[in-house]
C-alpha cells in the first residue's frame, strides 16, 4: 500500500472542488485497512474514508489528516432460496451502478431504481441512497463496518443502521468511527416491479409498457437521470445539495396559502416538499449562475461547477440559495451532501 502526501482532493471528488489532504492511500482489501487506520492512529491524525466522492464537498483547505479511498472488491451472488430470494455480499469499493447492472443481468429486483447513481456500494448504506421511489435501505440485509478504535469488523443487521431519509447510524458521532467493508443485500428474483415515481409512470406510458421487465426500468431510470442531472464525467456536482425539507402540518398549511401550486408528498413525520420545487418557482434561481457556479437549469436542487469554481464559491453560492428560500418560505434547507 502506498502512502501518498498532500495530494489534490478535487481529483478525488466529483464537485471538483478541495485542497490537499496530509495523507492520502487506495485500500484494497481489509490488512491494507486497518494498516492505513494504524498509521493514523499512531501520527495521532484525523482520519477519512471515501468512495467515488460523490457526495463529499472538500473545502479548499484540504484535509489534516489521512484520506483512506475504499476499493475493496468484490462481488459474491449466494443461491437462490425457494422463494428467489438471494443474498448478495459486495465490496464497499465496488461501483455502485456496476453493481445494479449486474443484478439486473442476473434478474435479481430490488435496486434497479436505483440505477446510474454515481459512487461506490461502501457509501450506499450511509447515506441510504434513494430514488425513483425506492431507498437501499429496503434492501440491506447486513452491513460489514471496521471499528478503527478496536480495528475488528462489526456486522449491522438493517435495523441497526437505523435508516431513515438520507441517514443512517454510519452518520452518527458514534457511527463516524466505523468505515464499511462490505454491504449484503438481499434481492429476489421475478421481484415486483415499482414504477409509481411519476417520471418513472411516464415514461412507459409514453413507451405504451404495460409491463416493464428490470431492464427496462433500468433503461428508464437511466434515460430520466441522464436528460435531467448533470453528468459527474462532464461538469463538477454532487447531485441533489440540499434535502427535501419535510414540514409540520402547520408549518405545511401557511406555506400552501401563499403558493398553492406547490407540490408535496405525504410522509410519516409531515409534508415533504421538493427542494427543487422552491428553489424554481419560489426564489427564481433555476439555472441561476455566478461565476463558474451555478444551479442546473434542468434540475435546481444540483449546484454545478461549471470550471474553476473553488469550493468556497460553491459553498457561498449554496448559502445564497438557502437564504433565498429561508426569507421567503421559512423552511431552512439542510445539506444533503457531507461538507470535509
Ligand atoms: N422541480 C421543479 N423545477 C425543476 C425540477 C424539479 O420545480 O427544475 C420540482 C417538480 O415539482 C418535481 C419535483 O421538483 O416534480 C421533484 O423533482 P425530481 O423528481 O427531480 O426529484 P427531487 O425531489 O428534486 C429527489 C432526490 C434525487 C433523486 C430524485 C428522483 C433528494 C434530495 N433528491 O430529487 O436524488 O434522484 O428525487 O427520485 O431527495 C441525490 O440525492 O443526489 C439525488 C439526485
Amino acid at each position: 500500500m502506498k502512502m501518498e502526501e498532500n495530494v489534490l482532493l478535487k481529483n478525488f471528488g466529483t464537485l471538483r472542488v478541495g485542497g490537499p489532504a496530509r495523507f492520502f492511500c487506495t485500500v484494497e482489501n481489509l490488512a491494507d485497512l486497518k494498516e492505513a487506520v494504524g498509521f493514523a492512529k499512531e501520527k495521532k491524525l484525523p482520519l477519512l474514508t471515501i468512495g467515488g466522492g460523490s457526495n463529499m464537498y472538500f473545502s479548499d483547505d484540504g484535509f489534516p489528516g489521512l484520506i483512506i479511498r475504499n476499493q475493496m472488491l468484490g462481488m459474491e451472488f449466494g443461491d437462490e432460496d425457494e422463494k428467489g430470494n438471494a443474498v448478495v455480499s459486495v465490496g464497499a469499493g465496488e461501483n455502485w451502478d456496476g453493481f445494479v447492472a449486474e443484478t439486473v443481468r442476473r434478474n435479481l429486483g430490488g435496486i434497479e431504481n436505483l440505477s446510474w447513481i454515481p459512487g461506490t456500494v461502501g457509501a450506499s448504506p450511509v447515506q441510504n441512497i434513494g430514488a425513483y421511489g425506492t431507498e437501499v435501505k429496503e434492501t440491506i440485509h447486513e452491513v460489514e463496518a471496521l471499528d478503527t478504535r478496536t480495528l475488528v469488523v462489526k456486522k449491522f443487521s438493517n435495523e441497526a443502521c437505523n435508516f431513515s431519509y438520507r441517514n443512517s447510524f454510519f452518520k452518527t458521532e458514534e457511527g463516524k468511527h466505523f468505515v464499511v467493508t462490505r454491504v449484503l443485500f438481499r434481492l429476489q428474483k421475478n421481484a415486483p416491479i415499482n414504477t409509481n415515481y411519476k417520471d418513472v409512470r411516464a415514461y412507459f406510458e409514453a413507451e405504451k409498457n404495460d409491463h416493464p421487465t428490470l431492464a427496462d426500468v433500468r433503461q428508464a431510470v437511466i434515460t430520466i437521470r441522464k436528460n435531467k442531472l448533470p453528468d459527474p464525467a462532464v461538469l463538477g456536482t454532487l447531485g441533489s445539495f440540499f434535502k427535501n425539507p419535510i414540514l409540520s402540518e402547520s408549518a405545511f398549511a401557511q406555506l400552501q396559502k401563499t403558493y398553492a401550486e406547490m407540490p408535496f408528498y405525504t410522509v410519516e413525520q409531515g409534508y415533504k416538499v421538493p427542494a427543487a420545487w422552491l428553489i424554481d418557482h419560489v426564489c427564481g434561481m433555476r439555472g441561476y449562475r455566478k461565476g463558474d457556479v451555478g444551479t442546473y437549469p434542468k434540475q435546481p436542487l444540483a449546484i454545478v461547477n461549471y470550471g474553476e469554481g473553488s469550493a468556497a464559491d460553491v459553498r457561498n453560492f449554496s448559502e445564497e440559495v438557502r437564504a433565498c428560500v429561508k426569507d421567503k418560505t421559512a423552511v431552512e434547507l439542510e445539506y444533503e451532501v457531507r461538507f470535509f
